[in-house]
């Protein structure tokens, strides 16, 4: 018992007695309503069924078919999406109504390929749409299938260099009766049973045609290997002048931390410190390393900083200078917060002639 069909009929019976009651899903012997399938499918793209459910509610009893809703105007249809973010969605849904309505007879094309041509419609809507709403066999791959997919082969490629694989895979799962029923329990398998922690294998209807069943579903999809952050080392300038105040400067608009203010340093380099030194425009009084280091984590480095404090005589430095207690005034950034927290564990933020 290891067949497509198989596995088809396992799962669709499942569906029949288990699956969600949704509010754009056909009841019983009804047909789907293809508006209903195109609305769901937009507001799921990036929010939960919990969440889309009141709002596909509301938006149906207020439009409740496309050509009312390509009446409405944008700001209505905006309005009523407030909430549900990415608002590209709700410009796009009413472009779409406005061209199905002028350029279709507002009736929804069956094919992916004709869906894809219409606004908001990329190829995991199109295939949706064309499977739930007109029987197509179209091949649909969401996040939840994807997770089913990569369990019941056991696909060992990390996303999202499996995608292909994946989508081979489901293709040749996908029946050519009820794929919209099909794609739907495969969904709510997904949302249900098959879930990313803790997967409830007893339950699964299909768990004796899955390769992971027994062997760590949980570890699918394949997850690569993290690749370690590398560190990178600076210094920190504290440099102070005869009046008490530090010196602070912008920072260049494309570098990390861009347009933020911050010590002067020495660039953050994986190996050693480099030779671009502010402090070739300073005349230095006194100069001493701090005790201590701080750390900071970026995307793809760690950062370790000493601090360097300095009592100028005479700078050409070209930035900002403020005393120690207006820094909050400033907004520094967490990093350059860091340094001053050294700086004053090491009490040297003293007024001035007293530090050191
Ligand atoms: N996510 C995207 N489309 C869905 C659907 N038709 N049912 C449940 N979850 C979904």
């Amino acid at each position: 018992m290891h067949s497509p069909a198989d596995f088809q009929q396992s799962l669709l019976t499942w569906y029949d007695q288990k699956g969600r009651s949704l509010p754009w899903r056909a009841k019983g012997h009804e047909k789907p309503n293809p508006y209903y399938v195109w609305i769901s499918e937009i507001m799921l793209q990036q929010t939960t069924v919990a969440t889309v459910i009141s709002y596909f509610n509301r938006f149906t009893a207020k439009w409740p078919t496309v050509k009312q809703l390509a009446e409405a105007s944008l700001d209505e249809v905006l309005h009523a999406w407030q909430g549900l973010g990415y608002y590209s969605r709700a410009r796009n849904l009413h472009k779409c109504a406005r061209q199905l309505c002028l350029e279709h007879k507002g009736i929804f094309p069956h094919t992916e390929k004709e869906l894809m041509a219409l606004p908001g419609i990329g190829p995991y809507t199109a295939a949706a749409i064309s499977a739930i709403a007109f029987q197509e066999s179209s091949v649909v791959v969401d996040g939840n299938i994807e997770r089913v997919m990569s369990r019941l082969f056991e696909i060992k490629i990390p996303l999202p260099a499996a995608k292909k694989n994946i989508k081979e895979v489901a293709a040749s799962l996908t029946p050519a009766e009820r794929p919209g029923d099909y794609a739907q329990a495969l969904m709510d398998l997904g949302a249900m049973v098959c879930t990313p922690r803790l997967p409830r294998c007893d339950l699964c209807p299909v768990h004796s045609f899955c390769k992971a069943y027994g062997h760590s579903p949980e570890n699918y999809p394949y997850k690569a290997a993290k690749i370690p952050k590398p560190t990178r080392k600076t210094v920190f300038f504290w440099i102070q002048n005869d009046r008490g105040e530090v010196f602070l400067e912008r920072r260049p608009p494309r570098d990390l931390l861009g347009g933020m203010m911050g010590f002067p340093s020495t660039s953050w380099a994986t190996k050693g410190h480099d030779l671009q030194n502010p402090l070739d425009k300073v005349e230095i009084l006194k100069e001493k390393l701090l005790s201590g280091i701080i750390t900071h984590t970026f995307t793809h480095f760690h950062l370790v900083g000493e601090v360097s404090f300095i009592q100028a005589n005479h700078t050409t430095l070209v930035g900002q200078w403020v005393r120690p207690e207006r820094f909050h005034e400033l907004a520094l950034p967490t990093l350059m917060k860091k340094v001053v927290g050294l700086s004053e564990k090491d009490m040297l933020v003293l007024p001035y002639g007293e530090c050191l």
